[in-house]
C-alpha cells in the first residue's frame, strides 16, 4: 500500500501507544467498501495488549488523531477506525507513481537480497512435453521473474530427464526398427512410437529387457556407439524443446540434466555412506526409511546402475556448492512429493541444516472436458495439440468479434497460449481441475481472454486519444496533480492499483502466482466498471487528462501483471 500513507497513520498510531510503527503495519488495511473509508485499521490486537475494550480505543485514537493536509476524516466504526484520505493527494500519488515507475511499479529492493535457484519445466528427452511439464515451466517462470521483481537474484535450472534405463531401451528399439529418415522428421514423436512399441514387443520377448540393460551399461561405460545414439536424441529433442520455450518465451540460466550427474555418483554415494547407515537389500543399496513413515530409498540397483534419487542427490550437492544458494526451489508435480520428502530427510539425516532452504513446489494435475485432448496412447495431454486446439477455438471467436483485426493469425497464437497460462493461474497450484475450452476461453468469464480484451481496450482508449490528428497527447509527461476523481468506479479501481505492490509480495511469500491472476480479473472488472459509466475522451480536459492518466497506470499495471504470469498481451483484439 502506498507508503506515505500507512506511515502516517502508524506513526501516530505509535505516538499514542510507544509502540514500533512496524507493529501497526499489517493491521491496516484497505476495506471492502468506500463506505469505510480508504484504509481501516483494526483494533482488537492492540487493545488486547493494552487490555482495553477494543470499542473504546477505537474512539479514542480516532478523536485524537491530528489534522493532517493527507486525511479528510477518520472515525470509528465498533473495533475500527476508519481513514478517509485526502483523494487529490492520494489518487496523485498512487497514479503518478505508477506512470513514473511504469513497469517498476510493485518492484521493491529487500534489504538482504537472496540468491534463488529455482528449478522448472525439467522435460524428458526423447518423450513429449506434456501438461505437466506445461505447467513446472509457467510456474517456475512466473516465480521467478515474481522474486526478481522483489530484488532477489535468481537462478533458472532446467535439469532435464536424459539419463536411465530408458535410454537402453529406446536404443535397443532403434537399432532394431529405427530408420534415420523417420527420426529426423519428427524426432520426439518418433523416439516416443519406438519406446512404445519396445514395451508392446518386450510382453511377448521378455529378452528384450535384457538387451535394453546392456545399452544402458554401454551408456554408462561411455562405448561410443551408445553415446553417439544417445547424443543424438538428446540434440534432437533439445531443437525441439527450444521451439516451445522461444513461443512461451521461456529463458534458463543452466540446463543440465540427470546424464550431468552420473560421473559425480560414486563421491556422493561414499559422502552418503560416510553419515548414514546404508544397507544391502535384494542386491541394491538402499537407505530405510522406515521410522520416518516413508518406503526405502534407492540408491543403487544390483547392477550397479544409479537412480533418479541418487542423481538428484549428487545435483543439489553440487548446486549448494557451486551456487551458494540461500533457497532452492523445485517446481514439480504433486505425482513426485514421496520423492522430494526422501531426498530432503536423506540431506537432513547428512547433517545438513541448509535442507530447510529446499522446497518442493508441488502443483496438481489438469484435464481437459475436451474428448479430443487424450485420443493419443495414454492419458497424457500434449502440449502440442493443446495449444494447437486454443488457438483453433480463439480464431473462431476472433472472427465473429472482430474479423477485419490485423495479424489475425499471430494474436489468436498470444490469446490462445494466454488463455490456457491464465487458466492454469486461476486457482492454487496445488489444486487438481478439469479444463473446459468454453469456460476458460470465454472473452466474458473469468478469463485469460477477459484480461486481454481488457487490456486492448484500454490501448485502444491511449491510441484513440494520443491519435496525431487529435492533439497530440501524453499523458504519462503530464507532472503535477491531478483533479480529483469522485465517482466510486474510480476510487474504487484507484484503490485496486494501490494493493498491486503488495500482492506480488504475497504471492512470492506463498509461491502462488494465482494470487496475481486473480488480482488482474478483479482489476479488468473494476476498469470496465469505469469505463462503461464514464467518458474518457470528453470536453474538460482536466477531466480528460486525470481520466487518461487512470487508464495508462491500470494499462501499465495490466501489462506488468501479465508478465509476470509470462503473458503478452496483443496491443489490438
Ligand atoms: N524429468 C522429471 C520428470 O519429467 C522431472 C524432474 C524434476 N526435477 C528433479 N530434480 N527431480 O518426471
Amino acid at each position: 500500500m502506498t507508503t506515505s500513507f500507512v506511515q502516517e497513520i502508524s506513526q501516530f498510531l505509535s505516538q499514542k501507544t510507544k509502540k514500533d510503527p512496524s507493529f501497526f503495519v499489517p493491521f491496516i488495511e484497505k476495506p471492502p467498501s468506500l463506505e469505510m473509508g480508504d484504509y481501516s485499521f483494526i483494533c482488537f490486537p492492540l487493545a488486547k495488549e493494552l487490555k482495553k475494550n477494543p470499542k473504546d480505543l477505537a474512539q479514542e485514537l480516532a478523536q485524537a488523531f491530528p489534522p493532517s493536509p493527507h486525511f479528510d476524516k477518520v472515525i470509528s466504526t465498533g473495533p475500527y477506525l476508519n481513514f478517509f484520505v485526502n483523494q487529490k493527494f492520494y489518487q496523485t500519488e498512487i497514479i503518478q507513481d505508477i506512470v513514473n515507475k511504469k513497469e517498476l511499479y510493485g518492484s521493491s529492493h529487500e534489504e538482504t537480497p537472496k540468491t534463488i535457484v529455482l528449478e522448472y519445466s525439467s522435460p524428458n528427452i526423447a518423450k513429449p512435453f506434456h501438461i505437466g511439464h506445461f505447467r513446472a515451466t509457467i510456474i517456475g517462470n512466473s516465480l521467478k521473474k515474481i522474486f526478481e521483481m522483489l530484488g532477489h537474484t535468481c537462478i533458472g535450472i532446467n535439469y532435464l530427464g536424459d539419463w536411465g534405463t530408458q535410454f537402453g531401451k529406446l536404443i535397443c528399439a532403434f537399432k532394431k526398427w529405427g530408420d534415420v529418415k523417420d527420426l529426423k522428421d519428427d524426432p520426439i514423436q518418433y523416439l516416443h512410437s519406438l519406446y512404445v512399441r519396445f514395451h508392446s514387443e518386450a510382453k511377448s520377448n521378455p529378452s528384450l529387457e535384457e538387451e535394453a540393460r546392456e545399452w544402458f551399461k554401454k551408456c554408462e561405460k561411455k562405448d561410443p556407439e551408445a553415446l553417439k545414439l544417445w547424443k543424438e536424441f538428446k540434440e534432437l529433442s533439445l531443437k525441439e524443446f527450444k521451439l516451445i520455450y522461444d513461443d512461451l518465451h521461456v529463458q534458463f540460466d543452466e540446463v543440465s540434466g540427470e546424464s550431468h550427474y552420473d560421473e559425480f555418483i560414486p563421491k556422493t554415494i561414499s559422502e552418503i555412506q560416510a553419515s548414514l547407515k546404508t544397507q544391502i537389500s535384494e542386491g541394491a543399496l538402499i537407505i530405510d526409511l522406515e521410522k520416518f513413515g516413508m518406503p526405502p530409498a534407492l540408491l543403487l540397483r544390483s547392477d550397479g546402475a544409479s537412480l533418479y534419487l541418487t542423481r538428484d542427490i549428487a545435483a543439489l550437492f553440487d548446486r549448494h556448492n557451486r551456487l551458494h544458494f540461500d533457497k532452492i526451489i523445485y517446481v514439480v508435480g504433486d505425482t513426485q512429493t514421496l520423492h522430494f520428502k526422501q531426498l530432503f530427510k536423506i540431506i537432513e539425516l547428512m547433517g545438513k541444516p541448509w535442507v530447510k532452504n529446499c522446497h518442493h513446489i508441488a502443483f496438481g494435475q489438469i484435464r481437459f472436458k475436451d474428448q479430443k485432448m487424450s485420443t493419443r496412447e495414454g492419458k497424457a495431454i500434449w502440449l502440442e495439440d493443446m495449444l494447437h486446439r486454443s488457438t483453433e477455438l480463439i480464431s473462431k471467436i476472433i472472427e465473429e468479434k472482430n474479423p477485419t483485426l490485423k495479424d489475425k493469425k499471430e494474436v489468436a497464437q498470444k490469446v490462445g497460449l494466454g488463455a490456457i497460462i491464465f487458466a492454469d493461474f486461476s486457482s492454487k497450484r496445488i489444486k487438481n481441475s478439469v479444463f473446459d475450452w468454453d469456460v476458460i476461453l470465454n472473452p466474458d468469464g473469468d478469463t485469460g481472454p477477459y484480461v486481454l480484451y481488457t487490456y486492448a481496450r484500454a490501448s485502444s482508449i491511449l491510441r484513440k486519444a494520443c491519435h496525431p490528428e487529435k492533439k497530440a497527447c501524453h499523458p504519462e509527461q503530464s507532472e503535477g496533480s491531478l483533479i480529483p476523481l469522485e465517482s466510486p468506479e474510480e476510487r474504487m479501481l484507484i484503490g485496486h492499483l494501490e494493493r498491486f505492490p503488495h500482492i506480488i509480495a504475497s504471492a512470492a511469500h506463498d509461491f502462488e502466482p494465482c494470487y496475481i491472476a486473480n488480482y488482474l480479473l478483479d482489476l479488468a472488472k473494476l476498469f470496465n466498471r469505469f469505463y462503461h459509466e464514464h467518458r474518457v475522451i470528453q470536453e474538460n480536459p482536466d477531466l480528460q487528462s486525470a481520466r487518461l492518466k487512470l487508464v495508462t497506470a491500470t494499462r501499465q499495471v495490466m501489462s506488468t501483471g501479465l508478465s509476470l504470469l509470462g503473458i503478452e498481451p496483443p496491443e489490438e483484439l
